[in-house]
């Protein structure tokens, strides 16, 4: 019997899972083992404090042996021994793995990589979206599983598919694909000229005379056109969106009350989010700190040092971006964890065991940052195929593995449900993401490393912070940080007008740079946002590793931008002191509005502490790896150190968490006068602020 406490449907459509507080469960596979050892793995998911299971996303050849010939028997069995054990069930449309069966018949739906070359099957996701006979494969499982077990009582919600665009899938360069993009690009121009002109394809002679010969971008002899790619990345989304949206028809008609979501994965940019996120209740994600810390050294933001620092726990700041990032995707606020790295994983170049306690902070932070459901990934480790190498819960002989003692140990009670509230907001748009991608001008510079370097400073400073759409509304931000938004619509510019008559705003360099279709405006480079920033774009110089240009006591390394400043009211708060730009403009600041041009981590960080003190928002100097996290009445503090650190009257213990009263952090954490100088952050007294640990 189904505990009704753990499933309510509000007037808004929402539902919640748990008893008030963050519900635990587990990804199992029970086609993976003997269906005799089912109960027994059952009955120790509840003994270890799990309340559901996510079942069946690459299920498909075992529940649907040949076309439309379902087999439910062995799922039926499985989700009756959940529910015996007082489990409940989260499951998965199968389509993220096609059987050999519907490949055999309809070859055409392998995806072509953008190196031209087909691809086959033996792995996941060799499907091309744009393929028709896939799209009805999809939907008859997809509708077959949705009646099967749509109103079953322990059925709570629905993941789609799993983890859209793995192995570089999200772009399909199959002829499908290509007539699927040439009709999609006359509906969006209507005639040729007008595509020509929006491209600028006159340039090297691209121009076209025919919807058929407009070519994919992938193989192109050099870099391809930015706007030809930026539609392609626009239309490629809007592929993944229309093929979710299908299931989501499905899944809203024949289960209805169960909450519909998706597994995204951690900096993932082939889509956009939020277009894809649109038609779910709310947005979850796929958690490996271990595994996404190499994208840090990528982007030259963490030495050799500092990557064995965090090579067992991953970085605080890398996991945390990811929980705000997905948390606003869909603007309901709310957040899950589908798949939680709880032992060694088995896809990064180095696969570390995480250090002793990591399963408990990750489990910690991920509800700070706004989760209700953490569902570890996996049960048990297999036995077979790709993924022998990666841990579970259970080892291989089925005896528990480190992370099951610590699962055992966290007491969800302690992570009350609260809604996540806070004062600042982070805008992000995948479109400007695309733009920097087909155009980067700095090898290291990516959009997710600048964008990350403000998050960072921020995160350092102890602010909480939202990450949202910049077309999101912005009231009731207090400061409002745009790092990277170079796309720039007219909308876009009246938006950010409106928001900056209430809060602060804080733009990062090659802002506004480019028009709605790639091009540079004709006034000039961010001279749509001129009105705003009052500064006006001089030089922009894109700087070689190693190569740096002062600003006072800075360093700009990778990017430097100068202003010139266009309205009396505009201050200059930094100038570069050598170089090409010596004497020039390097942060400006007009009313509310600044303008950072500068690649600084420890400017950037001194411009967002002043302007966080201006707007009356607190502020902590946190030590290397310690962050707080706030979530209604509770704050926690973590070192995710190897070491303990010794903060305020505090001994924080290696990988630790320890609970603050929210209320009593904000009091001891006063909020500065208005300053345009920096002044020292206050740091709250420790022993006032411990509730426990
Ligand atoms: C995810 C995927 C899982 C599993 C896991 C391993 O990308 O959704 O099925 O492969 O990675 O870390």
């Amino acid at each position: 019997m189904r505990d009704r406490r753990f499933l309510h449907s509000s007037s808004t459509g929402h539902l919640n899972l748990g008893a008030g507080h963050l519900s635990l469960g587990v990804c199992d596979y029970p086609e993976h083992v003997d269906p005799a050892s089912w109960p027994e793995h059952a009955r120790q998911q509840r003994a270890l404090g799990l309340r559901f299971v996510r079942l069946a996303e690459f299920a498909w050849s075992r529940l649907e042996l040949r076309p439309g010939e379902f087999d439910w028997a062995w799922l039926d069995r499985a989700i009756e021994v959940a529910v015996a054990a007082g489990l409940q069930v989260v499951l998965c449309t199968p389509t993220a793995a096609p059987p050999a069966w519907l490949v055999e018949a309809h070859p055409e739906i392998l995806p072509v990589g953008r190196d031209g070359r087909r691809r086959t099957a033996g792995s996941r996701r060799h499907a091309d979206l744009s393929s028709p006979a896939f799209r009805e494969a999809s939907v008859r499982i997809t509708q077959a599983m949705a009646e099967r077990y749509g109103t079953h009582p322990a059925v709570i919600g629905w993941q789609t598919d799993n983890e859209f665009g793995w192995g570089d899938t999200a772009q399909s360069f199959t002829p499908a694909a290509q007539a699927a993009f040439q009709a999609w690009l006359h509906a969006r121009y209507g005639t040729l000229d007008a595509l020509n002109e929006a491209w600028g394809n006159v340039f090297w002679s691209m121009e076209y005379g025919d919807w058929t010969q407009i070519p994919l971008p992938g193989q192109a002899v050099s870099a391809s056109n930015p706007s030809h790619l930026l539609d392609f990345m626009r239309f490629s989304s809007g592929q993944v969106a229309a093929f979710q949206a299908e299931q989501v028809a499905l899944l809203r008609r024949s289960s209805p009350g169960r909450f519909v979501t998706h597994n995204f994965m951690g900096f993932f940019s082939a889509f956009d989010h939020y277009e894809v996120a649109a038609g779910l209740d709310f947005a979850a994600w796929d958690s490996y700190p271990t595994g996404t810390l190499d994208a840090l050294s990528e982007w030259q933001l963490l030495d050799g040092d500092a990557a064995r620092r965090y090579a067992r726990t991953g970085h605080p700041d890398v996991t945390a971006f990811n929980h705000d990032l997905y948390r606003g995707l869909t603007g309901a606020g709310r957040l899950w964890i589908l798949e939680q790295q709880c032992g060694q994983i088995d896809w990064a170049p180095s696969n570390p065991l995480p250090a002793t306690g990591a399963v408990d902070l990750w489990t910690a932070q991920a509800w700070a940052h706004g989760a209700d459901a953490v569902t570890y990934f996996r049960w048990q480790a297999a036995t077979m195929a790709q993924e022998i190498l990666h841990s579970g819960l259970l080892r291989h002989d089925g005896t528990p593995d480190r992370g099951a003692a610590e699962v055992a140990g966290i007491d969800p009670a302690r992570y009350p449900s609260a809604p996540v509230r806070n004062r600042v907001a982070l805008l992000h748009d995948y479109e400007s993401l695309w733009l920097y991608g087909a155009q980067p001008h700095s090898q290291h510079l990516t959009y997710w490393a600048q964008t990350f370097t403000y998050y960072r400073e921020l995160r350092r400073l102890g602010v909480d912070v939202d990450i949202l759409h910049p077309d999101r509304p912005l009231d009731g931000y207090d400061l409002i940080v745009a790092p990277a938004l170079t796309l720039m619509t007219p909308e876009r510019v009246r938006h950010l007008r409106l928001a900056a008559q209430h809060g602060r705003v804080v733009f990062g360099p090659r802002t506004a740079f480019r028009t709605p279709t790639g091009r540079a405006a004709q006034t000039g480079a961010g001279s749509p946002l001129a009105q705003l920033t009052g500064a006006r774009l001089l030089n922009f110089d894109s700087l070689p590793a190693g190569m740096s240009q002062q600003v006072g006591s800075y360093r700009a390394d990778l990017w430097a931008e100068s202003y010139a400043a266009e309205d009396p009211a505009t201050e200059i708060l930094h100038r570069y002191a050598d170089g090409p730009l010596s004497g020039e403009a390097a942060v400006t600041r007009r009313g509310l509005v600044t303008l950072i041009g500068a690649h600084s981590p420890e400017l950037i960080g001194e411009v967002l502490a002043g302007a966080l003190r201006a707007a009356n928002i607190p502020t902590v100097n946190l030590p290397e790896g310690v962050r707080l996290s706030r979530r209604g009445e509770v704050t926690l503090l973590q070192n995710w150190n190897a070491q303990p650190v010794a903060w305020c009257d505090l001994e924080l213990a290696p990988v630790s968490t320890t609970f603050l009263r929210t209320a009593e952090v904000q009091a001891r954490a006063a909020p500065h006068p208005t300053a345009s100088t920096p002044a020292p952050s206050p740091a709250p007294s420790a022993h006032r602020l411990k509730e426990s640990t």
